[in-house]
């Protein structure tokens, strides 16, 4: 098993991607730290709480950042998961609070304690990770990979005509986080747009699914409806998060190029990432993926 902590900005795919995480038996989560994002800092703890707890698992879940790292937050996506972030179904309150160290400091100690053992999964904003290697710069070696859900690297933005919205979010942190040498995959809308949930497919695992899964399936429908309404005719919606959390499963439903990859801090691109074959450090880069494959698997781990 491998020793896996997620970084979420609990939101609709986040909770995809975690109950997904947490129904795979290749990976151990051994925590889930928390970024501002979707919503506040305040509601992407309490969701995830929830969704640990509608998955019937008791993984730690720490609080961290909640702003960017030096700006001001510019951009809660109401309109794409909900007022709560989770589409607005009727949830539990947790019965669980977070856990009294913060999120940049767990994942200081874990990596610290088990080096080049731990996989990093960031699917928000990057700020976490930034702080924890601006506090920690001796931890940059020992992380065993960083998988990345952000950025669009050789195909058009989501939050602007140039960038995706986990990068936008805190394009300083994602400066910090691409330039510092870790060991980065990145899964970006180059392979997330082309990872899409079939709308009849949602209808069908509504119908079907097991009670535990229904409420995904019902939550799902609400950010399905935002990617009809931003792009007609699309007929499903794109599963970020949990792409990143297959790739940490199994490598092959992707294919990598490397690339060195710096992030636009001012002006009209700001948060676009640009990638040249000059330079260094060189990240991994998603170019294609096998997007049935992993569909497949996915909906075999949820439903
Ligand atoms: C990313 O932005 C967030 O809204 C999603 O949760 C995902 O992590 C996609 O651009
Ligand atoms: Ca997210």
């Amino acid at each position: 098993m491998k020793p896996v902590i997620l970084d979420v900005d609990t939101g609709i795919d986040d909770a995809l991607a975690i109950f997904y995480a947490l129904h795979s038996p290749e990976l151990d989560v051994i925590g889930l730290t928390t970024c501002f994002g979707n919503n506040t800092i305040e509601k992407t703890t309490r969701n995830t709480l929830v969704i640990v707890e509608m998955a019937g698992k008791s993984v730690p879940v720490y609080k961290g950042a909640d702003q960017p790292l030096n700006r001001e937050t510019r951009h809660i996506p109401t309109h794409v998961h909900g007022d709560d972030g989770l589409g607005n179904c009727p949830i539990p309150e947790p019965s669980r609070e977070a856990e009294d160290e913060h999120a940049v400091d767990f994942i200081i100690r874990q990596v610290k304690e088990r080096p080049n053992e731990i996989t990093l999964i960031p699917v928000g904003p990057l700020t976490n990770l930034a702080q924890a290697i601006e506090k920690a710069p001796e931890i940059i070696p020992l992380f065993k990979e960083v998988i990345i859900m952000g950025g669009a690297v050789f195909v058009p933005g989501n939050v602007t005509p140039h960038s995706e919205a986990n990068i936008y979010t805190d394009p300083e942190a994602a400066a910090l986080v691409f330039a510092s040498g870790l060991p980065i995959t990145v899964v970006g809308l180059d392979v997330t747009m082309k990872t899409l949930l079939p709308q009849t497919v949602l209808a069908d695992w509504q119908e079907k699914g097991t009670e535990e899964s229904r409420f995904f399936a019902d939550m799902t429908h609400y950010y399905m409806q935002a990617y009809e309404t931003f792009l007609p005719g699309i007929g499903g919606c794109a599963l970020h998060d949990p792409l990143a959390v297959g790739v940490a499963v199994n490598p092959d439903f992707v294919r990598k190029e490397s690339w060195h990859v710096k992030v636009i801090l001012e002006g009209e691109e700001t948060g676009k990432t640009v990638a040249s074959p000059a330079g260094e450090p060189k990240v991994q880069v998603c170019t294609d993926v096998q997007a049935e494959t992993f569909l497949d698997h996915f909906l075999g781990r949820v439903l």
